[in-house]
């Protein structure tokens, strides 16, 4: 069931020193191109980095986040298309962008992956880092490896907290 692998995941912070095979890298890649968005314009783009020393400057450029750096490989979720406003009044490519992602989350617990999402970055040296288009921006970023730890506790609101129903 799909809920197993979403109860499986969590922030993988630390990984194991062990590639990820080139057909599993293909299924997480899969996996973001079958996501949906909105008037399925998919404006996303995925940088897959690998490269040794693209890879060692991922830490300074997630303000001082190492592990990221130990991951073999992060994926940087792109978009373009960034004027796109929806009519609810959210950015479309934004929340197109998350959802592939997200996708790419899951699918790498199945996997036996782990990953974490990345705010937390300084996004004119990561767009320069990857060559980025202008018309582009990074919606996020993943690094994706072997986790070298297990799930711990964490807090989370009861369902009570954050379910209503036909009002707020
Ligand atoms: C949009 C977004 C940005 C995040 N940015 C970072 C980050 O820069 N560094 C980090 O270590 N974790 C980051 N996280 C992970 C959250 O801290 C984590 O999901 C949250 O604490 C819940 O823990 P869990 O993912 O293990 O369930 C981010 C999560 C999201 C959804």
């Amino acid at each position: 069931m799909l809920l197993d692998c979403i109860e499986k995941r969590f922030s993988v912070r630390k990984f194991l020193n062990k590639p990820i095979e080139q057909k599993k890298i293909n299924i997480l890649l899969e996996a973001a191109r079958l996501a949906p968005s909105a008037s399925n314009k998919q404006t996303w783009h995925f940088v897959v980095i690998k490269d040794k020393e693209k890879r060692k400057q991922l830490a300074d450029i997630c303000k001082g986040q190492k592990f990221v750096s130990e991951a073999p490989i992060t994926i940087a979720v792109c978009n373009t298309n960034l004027d796109y406003i929806m009519t609810c009044g959210q950015k479309a490519p934004v929340i197109d962008g998350a959802i592939a992602a997200e996708h790419i989350v899951l699918q790498a617990v199945e996997l036996g992956l782990g990953s974490c999402w990345i705010g937390a970055f300084y996004h004119d040296k990561m767009a320069e880092l990857i060559n980025l288009p202008q018309d582009y921006e990074i919606i996020g970023l993943l690094p994706i490896g072997y986790p070298a730890v297990e799930k711990g506790n964490r807090d989370l609101k009861s369902i009570e907290e954050v379910v209503s129903c036909d009002s707020f």
